[in-house]
């Protein structure tokens, strides 16, 4: 199994895999799923825009300012190209979490089709993770509108038999994952879309897990928004992107109001610039936006469709490994058809802190729990399960460490 680019030249470019962890252990990161390491051109790429670029961008009139602007609206740009769509539609947040509330509260104030009233459907499934779940729930909470929801199956698919009773004319938002969080399962989101459509609800596409690790086509998959977050993309912390269709974003209301967002502004009243300013109150994160620009940049380069295609390498053999350890269940889907990166398993008798635990004396990081997915981990009857989660930096020495440590947890407590 040869990747499809040099990884060992790809993990010198991330300064912390040059650290040692506890008791003089390499790190074999496997929590991508959390957060992504950062290259040092991300660094770098922050660290120019601090030292060469810095100042209110859209404000002052002088040359610094005017640096910071180009700088900012660059990155727009750039995200803009990595997704194939107009800059005008990319609007920075702060996270893929804000970008979904923002939505939510967004609907719930604008008027016309995209309002929210008593009554009306909001859709979800049983995969999402809580910044998928809660803003719904709470907007339908809030505004008298009712939530549904697409069933999961054991294997991690969405059960889409009764999906004309779920999504019905009253639907007005249909928000799906494109790839689970817990199981990486990739559910059918096809039919989902298509139902949506035919009864004129907007399909809101989460793609924490998905954007940073394989290509995405917006226009083939006919969605209405996408959320990502740039921490899981190599960025910095501190910023999310919206993507919207223009004419919707045009009919949509603020979410934070204050400077920048504004066209006029009275004492008694204000009206709103046109998307995307509308949506970005206040200075912006600039320099995060300016280091994900970089981060999407280095993603682009190495090639979207060769990270993911290593990507399911390292599942295969991880998924293989994993099986041939007794007491160990891979809970959703089990081989790497419609999967991403991402494995959960459990360990007969264990609990998923303390396997966590005994993996981090080999120096191998995996998130453990319910991974802000709590309706789906109850679903499936367990307290919480441990999840392995792969990126472009990973080599198949990682995958031989992390099982040695699967070995070593499950010996440990059975030996006691
Ligand atoms: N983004 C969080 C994780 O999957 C929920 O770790």
């Amino acid at each position: 199994m040869t990747s499809p680019f040099n990884v060992t030249r790809i993990k010198r470019d991330f300064p912390i895999f040059q650290e040692e962890m506890r008791g003089g252990k390499r790190l074999v990161f496997l929590d991508s799923g959390a957060t992504s390491q950062k290259p040092i051109q991300v660094m770098d790429a922050e660290r120019e825009f601090y030292s060469k670029h810095n100042a209110a961008v859209h404000r002052g009139s002088y040359y610094l300012a005017e640096l910071a602007s180009e700088a900012y609206e660059g990155a727009r740009a750039r995200v803009a190209a990595f997704l194939a769509v107009s800059t005008s539609e990319i609007i920075f947040t702060k996270s893929a979490t804000e970008s979904l509330n923002l939505l939510a509260v967004s609907f719930e104030r604008s008027a016309g089709a995209l309002g929210i009233k008593p009554g009306d459907e909001l859709v979800v499934s049983e995969l999402e993770h809580h910044a998928n779940l809660l803003p719904w729930q709470q907007l339908a909470k809030r505004t008298g509108a009712v939530l549904k929801w697409f069933e999961m199956n054991p294997d991690g698919s969405l059960d889409l038999t009764k999906i004309d009773q779920i999504i019905t004319p009253k639907c007005k938002v249909v928000a799906i994952t494109h790839l689970s969080n817990v199981l990486g399962s990739a559910p059918d989101i096809g039919p989902i879309i298509a139902a949506a459509h035919e009864v004129g609800a907007v399909f809101v596409l989460d793609g924490c897990q998905s954007v940073p690790h394989q290509p995405i086509d917006i226009a083939a998959l006919d969605i209405d928004f996408l959320v990502f977050s740039g921490h899981k993309a190599l960025g910095p912390t501190g910023v999310g992107v919206l993507w919207g269709k223009a004419h919707l974003l045009d009919q949509m209301e603020p979410f934070l109001y204050g400077g920048s967002m504004i066209e006029t502004v009275t004492m008694t009243g204000a009206t709103w610039a046109d998307a995307p300013k509308k949506f970005e109150a206040g200075v912006p994160n600039m320099a995060q936006a300016v280091g994900l620009a970089a981060a999407l940049e280095y993603l682009s380069e190495v090639g979207l469709p060769k990270i993911h295609s290593w990507e399911m390498e390292l599942t295969a053999y991880a998924l293989q490994g994993l099986k041939e350890i007794e007491g160990v269940t891979v809970v959703g889907p089990q081989g790497i058809d419609a999967r991403g990166g991402v494995i959960s398993f459990v360990i007969d008798g264990l609990h998923p802190h303390d396997v966590g635990q005994v993996m981090d004396q080999y120096g191998v990081a995996v998130r453990t729990g319910h991974h802000c997915a709590w309706p789906l981990i109850r679903k499936l009857g367990l307290t919480g399960t441990t999840r392995a989660s792969f990126y472009l930096y990973n080599e198949m020495a990682d995958i031989d460490i992390f099982l040695e440590s699967v070995n070593g947890a499950r010996d440990y407590f059975r030996n006691r």
